[in-house]
């Protein structure tokens, strides 16, 4: 027997399409233990509202973000705004007794972020969760079983890229590039799924920067007033190299300016019995490399993560080889948060306030490690 779960949710562009679609979406797909029930949808834009809240299917609408805190029908509260408001908000709705999902990065700062991981700990039994969607494709929820089962052995490399190049010279001065807004750039955007994706599938913490350098390469972007330029206080790209506690050694990348990548979020490890790759711009699949198999036949597997019920998710979507996209990430994340707060089990691990405070501090350690030109054992960043 399932019972409604009432949602309220901030924001009403990208995220909040892709939010709202997923708690539509989730109830057709899988048996749910709380139904979402879309309630109350706010965000700045009062014009723009109206005909979001008809769409996608909200039953009311507000211009102020505090009418949901103070809704009592409301459980859950769902964050797609621009990072520097999440504490603010998330704080704001654990402590009129909301559940929170937010989006990532946790926060724009460590400092926010601690904020919100104290509010979260403080908390009479409410529950956390942070949109790190890309979990949440067959392939990735598949790589970390298989990790698990030891199918590579000892994780020793693990090699991950979040490549796009959205963000040339013609592109505004956004909140994305504003670092009162953003905390950061393509680091706090990107290199956040990467790290939540490499600590995910390994299950293990890095331990060490060993080196990082962050680079902005448009320093002038026009303003949206249309007064002239303005400075971008953030980076287009960032790289870092880790070393983790098991031992593995690591590399992320981040850029919005590496042309010809769209969307290109790769992962690969390479352990002592064999490797595993991922790109997300070929979401449904997953490479193996089996270093036991015989030498004649030997080479990169090519797994089509479709199959039913060998694969997290896909026996809840389509037939074999029917293709999921990138809102499917979202609507099992849905379906995850409502069998949660129903009392069952996830599919793969949600990551919590706390979970996602340590892929802030990953973060927040690699632009120190880029600023003072040093490494930076994860011990001195608290
Ligand atoms: N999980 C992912 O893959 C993914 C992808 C894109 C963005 N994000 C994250 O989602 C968040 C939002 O990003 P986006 O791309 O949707 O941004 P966006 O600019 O498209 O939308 C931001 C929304 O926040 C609202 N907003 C701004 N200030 C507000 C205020 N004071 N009160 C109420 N609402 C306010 C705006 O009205 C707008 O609806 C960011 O934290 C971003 O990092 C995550």
């Amino acid at each position: 027997m399932s019972t409604p779960l009432s949602i309220g949710l901030i924001g009403q562009k990208f995220m909040g399409r892709a939010h709202s679609n997923a708690w539509n979406q989730a109830p057709h797909f899988f048996d749910l233990p709380r139904v979402p029930r879309l309630e109350l949808v706010s965000a700045r834009n009062l014009r723009e509202l109206k005909p979001f809240a008809e769409r996608w299917g909200w039953a009311r609408f507000s211009a102020e973000w505090r009418d949901i805190a103070e809704d009592e029908t409301i459980e859950l509260v769902d964050i797609g705004t621009p990072n520097d408001l999440h504490a603010e908000q998330a704080i704001a709705m654990l402590e009129a007794g909301k559940h929170v999902a937010c989006e990532k990065p946790l926060a724009g700062t460590l400092e926010d972020a601690r904020a919100m991981r104290a509010a979260a700990k403080k908390c009479k039994g409410q529950k956390t969760f942070v949109w790190f969607n890309y979990r949440r494709c067959p392939a990735v929820a598949l790589a970390q079983q298989l990790v698990a089962d030891g199918k590579i052995g000892e994780v020793q490399h693990v090699r991950a890229s979040y490549l796009q190049d959205w963000a040339g010279p013609d592109v505004p001065l956004l909140w994305r590039f504003q670092k009162k807004h953003a905390g950061s750039g393509a680091h706090g955007d990107l290199n956040a799924h990467i790290v939540d994706m490499a600590r995910f599938i390994t299950g293990d913490e890095i331990k060490e920067i060993n080196g990082a350098i962050a680079k902005t390469f448009v320093k002038e972007r026009k303003r949206l007033d249309g007064k002239g330029k303005g400075r971008s206080t953030v980076d287009d790209a960032v790289l870092f190299l880790t070393t983790f506690k098991g031992g593995a050694i690591g590399s992320f990348e981040a850029s919005r300016v590496a042309q010809g990548h769209q969307n290109r979020n790769t992962i690969e490890l390479n352990g002592t019995k064999g490797s595993l790759k991922f790109d997300f711009e070929d979401m449904n699949l997953l490479w193996y490399y089996d270093g036991g198999d015989d030498p004649k036949t030997r080479g990169w597997q090519r797994i089509m993560c479709t199959a039913g019920e060998h694969h997290p998710y896909a026996g809840n979507w389509w037939p074999d080889a029917h293709v999921l996209g990138y809102e499917h990430g979202f609507v099992n994340m849905a379906a995850d948060i409502c069998k949660v707060l129903g009392g069952e089990q996830p599919v793969a691990a949600l990551p919590d306030f706390e979970d996602a405070y340590q892929t802030q501090r990953v973060l927040e350690a690699a632009l120190l490690a880029a600023k003072e030109r040093c490494a930076i054992p994860m011990s001195q960043v608290k």
